[in-house]
């Protein structure tokens, strides 16, 4: 029975979008819920913390996007090793899979960078990934589920909330023999009565599905770029612009078409700017990283290590990310606001990411193999990849672009924010 409730409202998930502007009861509970810090620790952090509707639902934090790019979580002192990538355009990810190759296989999907919230558990990426943050000690760092769903219960609009959408039930007492240690995000929480476990299960994947359905909604979702209007035939773009979006899709110039795709892949209608394989594009180390200046992210062949099925596999995807979508990459709350880019946030500016994927393998290595994003530009040089051995050579690194093709290119960029 369990199953079929879960069925009945993953199915419903991904059916459509509501109408635009209208969120149907169980989106308005997961955008509740997702902008709720007292689902934090220290009740100072809700997942919008670091996925900001104003900076394209990434990290607003200046000071973090300068430097390492990763935001400190509840508990003061700690971090993780990424930056908060765009939490919107996540839900079209499809659970992830494989895709055979010739000798080898193409991993599909999945959330996180690495993609290690499969969706298989809920048959979702994205609602998969939601129960991370909760109990991630770098994040929000609940100590355990019950303590995740005792304040959603204790919160009146999320009781709510879920009493319309789950009905009466859904909603129970949890003892404060259980929560009362819930303020400790080292604290060692056991619920051993099996019909309470099963419950505070169930409680918690109903809240990392109400939170998929609003990132699965059209309010996150709203393809209202100019990019958008223009293929609707509502706006156009200007020359510089058009001749971006030509540098963008011809394979002989940017092909960056070739993995932040053009075509809808899935579920999705437009296009999202990903075909949600993995990559290792050489990106440089951070040398702000809060894990160390050397610290090297192994991404996707870390994941796949620890996968029976794919562990063949790992030792060629050490250092591949996820393709991300590039929409509202220039989304920020001013002009002024700094934002990061990549999946350690070494690049603070598109014209530098640009100029990255255009001469990568034709400017000379920096001697300092830490050097940033500004000193690297100023000295025309480029730091190591993080690795090298499985870094892509065939589809980017020398595109032979002229400044003027890179600064429309750039252009062509800014076009893909929602209004
Ligand atoms: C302290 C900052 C922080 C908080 C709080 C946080 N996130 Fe994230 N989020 C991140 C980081 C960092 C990543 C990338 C992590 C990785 O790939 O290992 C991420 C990844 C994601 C992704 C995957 C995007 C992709 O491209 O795969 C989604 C979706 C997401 N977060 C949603 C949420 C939700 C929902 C919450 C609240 C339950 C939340 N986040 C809370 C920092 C945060
Ligand atoms: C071989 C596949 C591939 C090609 C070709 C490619 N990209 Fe990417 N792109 C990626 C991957 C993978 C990442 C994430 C890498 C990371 O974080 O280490 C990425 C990241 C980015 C980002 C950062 C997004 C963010 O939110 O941090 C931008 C911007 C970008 N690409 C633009 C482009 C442009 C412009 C082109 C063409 C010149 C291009 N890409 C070509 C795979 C590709």
């Amino acid at each position: 029975m369990l199953y079929s409730i879960r069925f009945a409202a993953l199915v419903a998930a991904f059916a459509g979008p509501s109408a635009a502007g209208e969120l149907s009861l169980v989106e308005e509970l997961g955008k509740s819920l997702f902008f709720d810090a007292n689902l934090s620790v220290n009740g100072d952090q809700s997942c919008a913390s670091c996925h900001d509707p104003a900076f394209g639902f990434s990290s607003p934090a200046q000071s973090a996007n300068a430097l390492g790019a990763v935001v400190e979580g509840s508990v003061p002192g700690r971090f993780g090793n990424r930056k908060p990538p765009s939490s919107a355009y996540a839900a079209f990810s499809p659970v992830l899979h494989h895709v055979s190759d010739g000798d080898g296989v193409t991993l599909v999907g999945g959330a996180f960078l690495d993609g290690r919230a499969t969706g298989k558990k809920l048959g979702s990426a994205v609602a998969d990934q939601a129960q991370g943050p909760f109990l991630n000690p770098a994040e929000m760092a609940l100590p355990h589920a019950a303590c995740v769903v005792a304040r959603v219960f204790s919160a009146p609009g999320h009781s709510a909330g879920f009493s319309s959408v789950w009905g009466q039930d859904a909603v129970f007492e949890i003892p404060a023999a259980i929560t009362g240690a819930c303020g400790d995000p080292d604290a060692r929480i056991a619920v051993d009565d099996d019909v309470l476990r099963a419950r505070i299960d169930e409680a918690f994947d109903r809240i990392a599905i109400a939170i998929a359905r609003y990132e699965s909604s059209s309010e996150v979702n709203p393809f209202s770029s100019r990019f958008d209007a223009w293929m609707d035939g509502q706006d156009t773009l200007s020359d510089q612009e058009l001749r971006g979006f030509e540098v963008f899709e011809a394979e002989d110039k940017g092909n960056c078409a070739a993995c932040h795709v053009l075509t809808p892949t899935g579920r999705e209608t437009r296009a999202i700017f990903t075909d949600w394989t993995f990559d290792n594009i050489g990106v440089p180390r951070n040398r702000a990283n809060p894990q160390g200046a050397d610290y090297a992210d192994p991404g996707l062949g870390a994941f796949l290590k620890t996968d029976p099925v794919y562990a063949a596999y790992a030792d060629d995807a050490v250092g591949a990310q996820q393709v991300p979508t590039l929409r509202n990459l220039n989304k920020r709350s001013g002009p002024e606001a700094v934002k990061a880019f990549m999946h350690n946030g070494y690049f603070k500016t598109l014209e530098g990411v640009v100029h990255f994927y255009n001469t990568r393998d034709t400017l000379p290595r920096c001697a300092d193999p830490l050097a940033s994003e500004a000193e690297a530009l100023a000295a025309n040089c480029w730091p190591a990849p993080q690795f090298e051995a499985t870094m892509n050579r065939d589809e980017l690194g020398n595109l032979k672009l002229t400044d003027q093709e890179e600064a429309d290119l750039v252009a062509f960029l800014k076009t893909l924010d929602d209004a």
